[in-house]
């Protein structure tokens, strides 16, 4: 179970000084934390051969630049800029795939992460003891008291619910502090969401029990400079993620979102509908096209900012987008009509032929957004 963990006798001498740990720090704006950072890993991991990998969203801040002059002066640190995406998540994994240190850990910029722990960790990774150590807050010796109320009592929430829906066993799910070895995150890797926070969360209920897990207790410091990026968004994540992993990722985290905007399209629709006839008094045709051009207006507004909020589309190219929407959904309604008649002719059973329709629309709509609207840059 230990194999190449740790250098062999048959290294060859050009391997002498390559990493065995590779510490991947995801970024958006944190330009006054990374410098810190990067000189409280030199003081914990000495005696240990490592690189840093900051990922960073090509943050307004300058945090790259800041990472990149560091790299000038130390071949150890390295920086992904990412352009057009943005995601906690998805910047881990890739900064986990860019490295080839057999360990990879993953921990904060924002140093509320304990990365005094980083050797206890990499020694229970390399003794053969776990395929994957957790910072946990939730065991005993660890703690979370920088968090206020209401956070605290959503991490207890999301926790709770981790736990018995997806059957997750560790006491501290939700932590983002953690140490993997990289050949089995890589057998994992396809199967991760690249949207959303918890990147742990889907690690552990991706392998369904397959990775030995060891938890050690940290301190959730508090936050130096700069903000939380946490927003109340990120429950809508978590929410797709549960789901998502509970039906075996049949749906995406992207495609329940997208749904669900469409159901309340169907909302947005009827209530303009019955303004429009009842208080305006317009005609029927005129009224059902008024109340198609906003339920199609909002789905494009709330996607934009929810389903796509990683690709959010932003200035001249939100008006593109909208056009193109507009088009995309045209022709999924008449996918829709189509499969609804001809389901309806074999069985006449009106519920079946709606939903059979509606569920064609919503397949081709999605495929199709995704390829045209925000497709990926
Ligand atoms: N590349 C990239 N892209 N990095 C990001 C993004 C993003 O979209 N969003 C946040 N980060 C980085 C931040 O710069 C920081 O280094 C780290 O991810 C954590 O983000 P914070 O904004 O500091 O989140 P937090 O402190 O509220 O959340 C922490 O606590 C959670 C547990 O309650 C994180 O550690 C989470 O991973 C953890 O689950
Ligand atoms: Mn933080």
């Amino acid at each position: 179970m230990n194999e190449a963990i740790r250098p062999g006798p048959e290294t060859p001498p050009q391997a002498a000084g390559l990493p065995q740990l590779s510490v991947i720090v995801p970024t958006f704006n944190e330009r006054d934390n990374v410098t810190t950072l990067l000189r409280q890993l030199e003081t914990a991991l000495t005696g240990v051969l490592w690189e840093v990998i900051f990922v960073d969203d090509n943050s307004p801040d300058g945090t790259w630049e800041v990472v990149r002059a560091l790299a000038r002066q130390d071949s150890r640190v390295r920086c992904i800029r990412r352009i057009g995406r943005r995601g906690l998540s998805g910047a881990c994994i890739e900064g986990i795939l860019a490295s080839s240190a057999p360990c990879a850990a993953v921990i904060d910029a924002d140093l509320q992460h304990d990365e005094t722990q980083l050797p206890k960790m990499l020694a229970l990774l390399q003794g053969g003891q776990a395929d994957l150590v957790v910072g946990s807050r939730y065991i005993e010796g660890g703690s979370a008291d920088s968090f206020n109320k209401q956070r605290a009592g959503a991490s207890a929430l999301a926790t709770g619910v981790a736990k018995r829906v997806l059957r997750v066993k560790i006491a501290d799910p939700m932590s983002g502090f953690f140490m993997i070895r990289r050949d089995r995150f890589e057998q994992l890797a396809p199967q991760l969401s690249t949207q959303g926070f918890k990147i742990l969360l889907d690690i552990v209920a991706t392998a369904r029990g397959k990775l030995r897990i060891k938890e050690i207790p940290f301190t959730f410091g508090s936050r130096l400079h700069g903000e939380s990026k946490l927003d109340s968004m990120v429950a809508l994540d978590f929410l797709g993620l549960v789901l998502a992993k509970l039906t075996g990722d049949v749906v995406s985290l992207r495609f329940l979102m997208f749904a669900m905007v469409g159901s309340l399209g169907l909302f947005v629709h009827l209530a303009v509908l019955f303004v429009v006839l009842k208080i305006f008094d317009v005609r029927f045709p005129e009224a059902q096209a008024c109340g198609a051009v906003l339920a199609m207006t909002s789905n494009f507004i709330l996607n934009n900012f929810l389903t796509y909020r990683d690709q959010r589309l932003k200035g001249f190219a939100i008006l593109r987008g909208l056009l193109l929407f507009y088009l995309v959904c045209s022709v999924g309604l008449f996918a829709n009509v189509g499969v609804a008649f001809s389901v309806y002719d074999q069985e006449p059973v009106w519920w079946l032929a709606g939903a059979a329709g509606a569920l064609m629309g919503v397949v081709w709509n999605y495929a199709m957004s995704g390829l045209f609207v925000w497709r990926k840059r």
